[in-house]
């Protein structure tokens, strides 16, 4: 790296309180420091700072306010029982965020660069790591447009942040089974559109089915495919998996569904466990035909923030489906303690996919 990104550090004179395990939930606690770099086109990425967790002063004419050009990825950082620290597949997570950074026609992060400042951050807050089972530290690094400017074009200045929250679970019912609403008014992404970025407009365009689907009694919406509206594609916080007849099943990757870390992981475990998966099209009339013929065994999300969610129901116009008598299923809960147990270190990683503090 060049000198100009060296890391400065300033560290708080004013440490907060840590939670309990029991005010943890998701996404409420922040650690007290923060990352932050600036870019300008002259400077590119420069000014690398570790700074005490404050708020960030913008103009009111800042680009990513009226026109949404921001990105962000979601990791965890864990505490191992001998105490060490570790991260799963960060590098995954820096290089994604460059491919939706290209999308949203942000300039690009040096993603080993941003991994050392993470190590950095994280060996300085690493007393807010949690280590109680389904506890971690939830990490969100962004990317967002700081220019002053009402016209529509890229930016040409932005602002790079790594902020960290100790979590507990991401869904209130925890390991136990959610309920899911199969979308059937609106859309996620369309093939060609930004579903494949994790940008925060794909999320917010998500909030007004998410909270009709919540009104409801579903903790979450399961999305189609934005042409036909028949074939899945994902719930809002997670890539999803069935398994039918003995075969997982999850839809391929298509350019509008997000290309998940957690799902990419659970590929490589099931084939290691020499269970049969597929990434193929899947149509939720297939899913709910192998609910009539008795051979919908499991249906579970994943992702970073939701870990191995099972789902125990899912509701498609008027049908409602009970996945497993609306218990965790075998396979699920095998992936949940096998992934858990990698990332918190009870389990060996034959993946390499553990990087230590
Ligand atoms: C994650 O799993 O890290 C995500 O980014 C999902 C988020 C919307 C909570």
């Amino acid at each position: 790296m060049s000198s100009t990104n060296t890391i400065l550090t300033q560290l708080t004179t004013t440490p907060k309180e840590k939670p309990t395990v029991e005010q943890l939930g998701f996404g409420k606690h922040f650690t007290d420091h923060m990352f932050m770099m600036d870019y300008t086109i002259e400077q590119g990425w420069h000014n690398a700072r570790i700074i005490p967790y404050q708020p960030i002063s913008l103009d009111p004419s800042a680009m990513i306010f009226h026109y949404g050009q921001s990105v962000f990825e979601g990791m965890k950082a864990y505490k191992t029982p001998a105490g060490d620290v570790q991260l799963f597949r960060p590098e995954r997570n820096f290089k994604r965020l460059n491919i939706s950074n290209d999308r949203l026609c942000i300039p690009a992060i040096d993603e080993q660069f941003a991994l050392d400042a993470l190590k950095q951050l994280l060996s300085i807050d690493k007393d807010w790591i949690p280590s109680e089972p389904g506890t971690s530290l939830y990490i969100r690094p962004y990317t967002f447009a700081t220019e002053p400017f009402l016209g529509v074009a890229p930016a040409k200045s932005y602002h790079f942040i790594i902020i960290m929250s100790p979590v507990g679970a991401y869904y209130s019912e925890g390991i136990n089974p959610v309920k899911i609403l199969v979308e059937k008014q609106y859309v996620r992404a369309v093939v060609g559109g930004t579903g494949e970025a994790k940008t925060g407009g794909n999320y917010a365009n998500g909030l007004k089915a998410q909270e009709i689907a919540s009104k409801e009694g579903y903790s979450q919406i399961l999305w189609l495919d934005g042409k036909e509206n028949r074939y899945i594609e994902e719930v809002g916080s997670m890539n999803i998996f069935f398994k039918i007849n003995g075969k997982v099943i999850t839809p391929a990757l298509n350019g509008s569904i997000l290309a998940g870390i957690t799902r990419d992981s659970m590929l490589h475990l099931l084939k290691s466990k020499n269970i049969d998966v597929e990434e193929r099209r899947i149509t939720i009339d297939e899913v709910v035909q192998a609910y009539e013929e008795g051979i919908l065994e499991e249906a579970f999300g994943t992702g970073t923030a939701a870990v191995i969610s099972p789902i125990g129901q899912l509701k498609w116009q008027d049908t409602e489906l009970t996945v497993n008598d609306g218990q965790i299923g075998e396979v699920t809960q095998m992936l949940y303690d096998t992934l858990t147990g990698i990332q918190n270190g009870t389990v060996e990683d034959s993946f390499g996919w553990i990087v230590k503090l």
